[in-house]
């Protein structure tokens, strides 16, 4: 449909757009038509968008700008004058019973203020307006239909007007009552409209299922939902867990045929039943807003956080409360005049591959790493992103030169998504792979079944380098102002080559260094001296022992007295601790038994590194039949019948392990008198169980029932 050349140009049309946005008039229209249908097509068509989506949303503004100056220019075929379409020939279409429109995006405080003042003068309101803010969550949108209180239809959005019949795949979904009490309102039929998800953490879930049956990976959680949706077989739709979260409702009639939605006089109201009547609502992330002010409050508060949503959440959508006035502010063709989207910060950006480096990491595995030219993303630079290793690049046909599209969620690493290779010209080439290793030179190694190439140094200077970051690190021997630049500087100047030399350190002739204060030498030496007295965990973790984790360093320096009398231990020993496998036991063994590391703990415990396992230190172990075992637990708020101490003390004898934070790692939140964030956010979760102080005492006396 489009040649190579079109598409290109397309593309570098858009940028131009969208670099200087004011300067594209309305001779300009034709073209920028016809490059948002490009677009659109390959969004919807080809399900392979080259553009962000916030790329798109501006290119669209500018066009609606002009056609807004020039209505007479306005063609019927227009992108404005449509909603996408996702119409699929496995299922019966259906007309919904009103179109299924989009909404406006807006970016920050100022769009939103704008859209206050548009609001009021398309309803002439002087009072306060009250607003609702509501999630806008990132799934694919469902009609639902009841008749006489039975879900009776279940359609995809298509193409606003006309979507796909899923009635099957949507009864298959827990969220979604077959029935509910609409009569009670005098409503005989109604449409309600809301939004089919997948919760994060199964979608990773299914991913990894998918990665090792080899199926090609979602990009993510929309494209599982969407997928899901629209599977022939309802098994299998069934099997993605979708939810159902509804936003609206959009028709109702009584038994007459007469208009039942005036039996609502707001938004808030309306969705208070659908909860009431058993539809899934997010109530903890809605709010009914008295002001602007507090609109644009509550969405900069969700956007911070965002990430502790159990769902994907890509930004608020903000909707006048009073139905009355909503009437007043009408629609267009495109969207209602009385909601708008305010969208969170793009976690999706297109970039170029300018070049890639190879790092040596702290067991000599070599690392490519793209980089890219700096983009911002969800509110933070990136201008590397790790290629992981060969296969990755060869898998996603990675070159130099190369449009990528490079996504970061929230905390999660930046990852690389695709390349773009309709974008290529001549200039690009190839990523080569080195074969010898880029600090010490020496041919580099493949174990078999590994993925990343090794250098098989132990000496490599980069490797000791890394190696000394990961022994200073938080989590190792946690040795404030010891960063990667002072680690450098020191092993450049010959004073750093292993572990032991940390504590041999010269501090007079640091002192003289540049960049080095009496304060913080002495800062230095008495981070340096602290970490002399950690447990032991921290000391064999900061080893860099190939796959040791923090995990397993702490099972282990539980069942030793003395860090050395690892020397003896054999395979059976290490393997019949929970977590270890012969791989990692393998590890450790190997490293015990090379003379030079045995002397090397001899020589940090002469410096007077802690090489004894402390009882403090020790590891309670935990009942493994207890009414909790195997669960973890927090206390919030305040608790009458016993202090937090026993309380925690209680829920370990019973076998759960006390952690102090909410998240999707919690298994049990115990919320006595007046508990706050914790407990909504535990909520906001939908995976914790709540229970009362009386609830928890009664569970851990064993009286609770089933
Ligand atoms: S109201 C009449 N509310 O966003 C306007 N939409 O960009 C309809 N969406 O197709 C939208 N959460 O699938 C509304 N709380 C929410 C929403 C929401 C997600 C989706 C919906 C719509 C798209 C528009």
């Amino acid at each position: 449909m489009y040649d190579a050349s079109t598409q290109k140009e397309f593309i570098q049309r858009g940028k131009v757009f969208l670099q200087h946005p004011e300067k594209v008039s309305s001779d300009q229209l034709p073209i920028l038509r016809k490059l948002l249908r490009f677009h659109e097509w390959k969004y919807y068509v080809k399900d392979n968008p080259v553009i962000s989506d916030f790329e798109y949303d501006m290119l669209f503004k500018i066009l609606e700008r002009i056609e807004a100056a020039h209505p007479d220019l306005i063609t019927p075929d227009s992108p404005t004058q449509r909603v996408g379409s996702d119409l699929s020939s496995d299922f019966p279409t259906v007309s919904h019973l009103s179109p299924m429109l989009s909404l406006e995006n807006s970016y920050n405080a100022d769009d939103l203020k704008d859209f206050e003042k548009q609001v009021r003068k398309l309803t002439g309101e002087e009072n306060p307006i009250t607003y609702v803010v509501e999630p806008k969550f990132d799934g694919s949108s469902v009609a639902l239909i009841y008749e006489n209180n039975y879900l009776v239809r279940g359609a995809t959005r298509g193409n606003g007007l006309q979507g796909d019949d899923i009635t099957p795949n949507i009864k298959t979904m827990p969220t979604v009552p077959l029935s509910a009490d609409f009569s009670a309102r005098g409503i005989h039929k109604v449409e309600l409209r809301g939004e089919a998800l997948i919760r994060k953490d199964y979608f990773e879930a299914i991913n990894e299922q998918r990665a090792k049956e080899e199926l090609p990976l979602f990009a993510n959680p929309r494209n599982a939902a969407a997928g899901g949706l629209r599977m022939k077989d309802p098994k299998e739709a069934a099997q993605r867990k979708l939810d159902t979260f509804i936003y609206q409702l959009t028709y109702a009639e009584d038994a007459e045929g007469r208009d039942a939605t005036q039996k609502f006089s707001t938004h808030s109201e309306m969705l208070q039943y659908l909860s009431e009547i058993g539809f899934l609502i997010p109530n903890d992330l809605i709010k009914v807003c008295k002001n602007i002010s507090e609109v644009i409050d509550f969405c900069q508060e969700a956007e911070r956080n965002r990430e502790q949503y159990p769902y994907e959440i890509d930004g608020m959508v903000v909707k006048v409360n009073r139905l009355d006035l909503q009437q007043k502010c009408g629609l267009t063709a495109h969207h209602p005049r009385w909601a708008i989207a305010y969208k969170f910060k793009a976690k999706q950006e297109t970039s170029i591959l300018e070049d890639v480096v190879f790092q040596v990491g702290k067991v000599g595995a070599i690392t490519p790493v793209a980089k890219i030219k700096p983009i911002e993303l969800a509110g933070v630079t990136v201008s590397s992103v790790s290629l992981h290793n060969e296969e990755f690049i060869r898998s996603k046909d990675i070159r130099i030169g190369d449009h990528l599209v490079v996504e970061r969620a929230g905390d999660v690493i930046p990852y690389i998504v695709k390349s773009l290779p309709e974008l290529r010209d001549n200039s690009v080439r190839p990523i080569v792979f080195p074969e010898l290793c880029p600090s010490c030179q020496t041919p580099l190694v493949k174990e078999e079944d590994m993925a990343a190439w090794r250098c098989p140094n132990y000496h490599c200077p980069e490797q000791v380098i890394q190696r000394m970051i990961h022994f200073v690190s938080k989590n190792a021997m946690n040795i404030d102002g010891m960063g990667e630049s002072q680690i450098r500087k020191f092993h450049d100047l010959g004073w750093l080559n292993n572990f032991d030399d940390i504590y041999r350190l010269p501090f007079d002739e640091i002192q003289k260094l540049d960049g080095f204060g009496q304060r913080s030498v002495e800062n230095l030496k008495k981070a340096i001296e602290m970490s002399k007295n950690n447990p032991i965990h921290r000391l064999l973790y900061g080893l860099s022992i190939h796959h040791l984790g923090r995990k397993a360093s702490k099972l282990i320096a539980g069942q030793i007295k003395h860090l050395l009398d690892l020397k003896d231990w054999e395979m059976e020993r290490l393997t019949a601790i929970n977590e270890i496998g012969p791989i990692l036991a393998g590890n450790i063994i190997a490293f015990f038994k090379i003379p030079e590391n045995v002397s090397l703990l001899q020589s940090l415990e002469a410096l007077g590194v802690n090489l004894n396992q402390k009882e403090e230190d020790r590891p309670k172990a935990l009942p493994t039949d207890g009414p909790l075992s195997g669960k973890t637990i927090l206390f919030t708020g305040k608790l009458v019948q016993m202090n937090r101490k026993e309380a925690q003390d209680l829920a370990e004898k019973a076998g759960a392990k006390n952690i102090s934070a909410v998240s999707k790692n919690l298994n049990i939140l115990v919320a006595g008198e007046k508990a706050g964030s914790k407990l909504k956010k535990a909520k906001a979760l939908g995976t914790v169980d709540i229970l009362s102080e009386q609830e928890f005492l009664d569970l851990v006396n064993g009286m609770a029932n089933g």
